[in-house]
C-alpha cells in the first residue's frame, strides 16, 4: 500500500502522533536501549519512563513506536526535551522535527518560557531554532539531575536553548 506523507515532517497519514500510554513503554525502552548502548543518550529506568509517561509524545506506525520525546519541567518556566529518538532505519525523514514541534506546542500550552536540551546533535536543534548556550545557566538541571549522572564530572553534552 502506498503511504502518503506530510512533506514537512515525513509523518504518514496512517501514523498516529499522541501522548504515550503504558502500552508504549516497551517501544520507548527499545529505542532508548538502542541509543543508550551507542552512547547517544543516557539510559533511563523503566520506572522513570513510567513516571514521566504523560510528558512523552510518540509517533506510532503499525502499532510500533517509531519516534518519541518528552518535555519535562524543572520549574514552571523551564522545561527540558529528553529521550528524543527516531528509529534508526527512518532517521532523516522529518520525524524528529515533528516530535520537537509537538513538544514545543506542549511547552506553549504549559506557558513554559524556556526549553532546553543537553545533546550530542546541536546541529539538529539549531535547525529547530535552538541556540547553543553555557550549561551553567541551568543550575536547576546541573544540581537537581546531572549531579546524579555517571557523566557528571566528565559531561561532554552540549546545552541548547529555545526561548518561547
Ligand atoms: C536527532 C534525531 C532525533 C533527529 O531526528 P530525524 O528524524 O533524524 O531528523 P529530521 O529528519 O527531523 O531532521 C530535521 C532537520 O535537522 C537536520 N538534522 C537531522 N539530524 C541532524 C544531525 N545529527 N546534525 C545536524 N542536523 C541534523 C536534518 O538535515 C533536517 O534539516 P533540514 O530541515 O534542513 O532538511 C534522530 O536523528 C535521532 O534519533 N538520533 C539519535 C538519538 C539522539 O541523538 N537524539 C537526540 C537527543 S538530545
Amino acid at each position: 500500500m502506498t503511504q502518503n506523507h506530510d512533506n514537512a515532517t515525513g509523518v504518514s497519514n496512517t501514523d498516529v502522533v499522541r501522548t504515550a500510554t503504558e502500552d508504549d513503554v516497551p517501544g520507548i525502552q527499545a529505542l532508548l536501549n538502542h541509543y543508550a548502548a551507542m552512547g547517544n543518550l543516557l539510559p533511563r529506568t523503566k520506572s522513570d519512563i513510567i513516571k514521566q509517561l504523560s510528558h512523552f509524545r510518540v509517533i506510532a506506525r503499525d502499532s510500533a513506536i517509531i519516534a518519541c520525546g518528552s518535555l519535562e519541567n524543572f520549574t514552571p518556566e523551564l522545561a527540558e526535551i529528553r529521550s528524543l529518538m527516531v528509529n534508526e532505519t527512518i532517521k532523516g525523514a522529518g520525524l524528529g522535527r515533528k516530535i520537537v514541534a509537538e513538544l514545543l506546542a506542549l511547552a506553549e500550552q504549559r506557558e513554559v518560557k524556556r526549553v532546553m536540551a543537553l545533546t550530542y546533535v546541536p546541529g539538529f536543534f539549531h535547525k529547530m531554532g535552538f541556540e547553543t548556550v553555557d550549561k551553567d545557566i541551568f543550575p536547576e538541571k546541573i544540581w537537581g539531575i546531572c549531579v546524579n549522572c555517571y557523566k557528571f564530572n566528565n559531561c561532554d553534552e552540549i546545552a541548547v536553548l529555545k526561548k518561547l
